[in-house]
């Protein structure tokens, strides 16, 4: 494993550690007393035979303490970290986590919201609030020693608190389809500063810059980079290159223009209409985009035009 770098990492280290040296020993134990026996009982002509051995009430009794011991201790020390790891303290900060086929977003206290990268203030306590839009999914960070299964129609959280700042990898760690192994993200410990800072900035992204460089932005941040290229090639969705403007065959027999409206419907009614070669897996974007983001990806699609 990496380095833990949560509060929580050193006591789920330390269990692991016991478990793990635990095992070794008795694995050598076991395996030393087989070589052991096989050499001392061996079979050495036709009249030495080893004496008729039915039971050792001292070893039976040994061998089944220890070992009940051994998990009983395991049982209340797992049982306490798991308590310490579920259960937040009262003053987290926290953060909304959906899950959904294929990324992650966030939704922050004050409204601001990223997608496949969670943002968080270094030395605080940080609760996720976790649920999915259509399958289970598993939010994983290695670093921090934490995994939590992300379910539909169910709530469920975990917490943790970053003593450093740095960058850390988030992975789905329960396979939910296609596209499972791109549902990856990172998380940034931010200084508290910093941290305040970008959450200011949060709601004035995308100012400054011409609408089609701002989409080009969210494409990424917002991960329609998951599914859709720029290059022609059709990947889980259709690449957006050229598409402006041309006629599409849909997986009904008609054809559609692409314009404002179709991109428009297509961001926040994905199944409305399925062009054809492709399944209707996208989620809808409702909530997730405002009407300025849209018009910024509408203006990213159409400067994507064939060479
Ligand atoms: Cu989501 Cu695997």
């Amino acid at each position: 494993m990496p380095p833990g770098q949560s509060t929580i990492a050193p006591e789920v280290d330390a269990l692991f550690n016991f478990i793990l040296y635990s095992a070794i020993v008795f694995f050598a134990i076991v395996v030393l007393t087989i070589v052991y026996f096989v050499i001392r009982y061996r079979r050495r002509g036709k009249e030495e035979l080893t004496s008729g051995v039915t039971q050792n009430l001292k070893l039976e009794i040994l061998w089944t303490a220890i070992p009940i011991i051994l998990v009983v201790i395991v049982f209340f020390w797992g049982f306490r970290v798991y308590l310490k790891m579920y259960v937040s303290p009262k003053d987290a900060y926290e953060i909304k986590v959906t899950g959904q086929q294929w990324f992650w977003s966030f939704n922050y206290p004050n409204g601001a919201s990223t997608v496949n990268d969670l943002v968080v203030p270094v030395g605080k306590p940080i609760r996720l609030l976790m649920s999915s839009k259509d399958v289970i999914h598993s939010f994983y960070v290695p670093d921090f020693r934490i995994k939590m299964d992300v379910l539909p129609n169910r709530y469920t959280g975990i917490w943790f608190e970053a003593p450093e700042v740095g960058e850390h990898n988030l992975f789905c760690a329960e396979y939910c389809g296609t596209s499972h192994s791109d549902m990856i993200g990172r998380v940034r410990v931010l200084g508290e500063y910093e941290f305040d800072q970008w959450i200011q900035e949060g709601a004035g992204a995308g100012e400054g810059v011409s609408p089609a460089e701002y989409g080009k932005q969210l494409y990424t941040s917002k991960a329609c980079v998951t599914c859709h290229r720029i290059d022609g090639v059709p990947h889980t969705g259709p690449s957006f290159l050229g598409i402006y403007g041309e006629a599409q065959k849909m997986a009904d027999g008609s054809s559609v223009t692409v314009d404002e409206n179709y991109i428009r419907e297509s961001i926040l009614h994905p199944q409305a209409k399925i062009v054809a070669g492709f399944q209707p897996v996208m989620p809808t974007y409702q909530g997730l985009l405002d009407d300025r983001q849209i018009d910024a990806l509408i203006a990213f699609i159409k400067s994507l035009k064939k060479e």
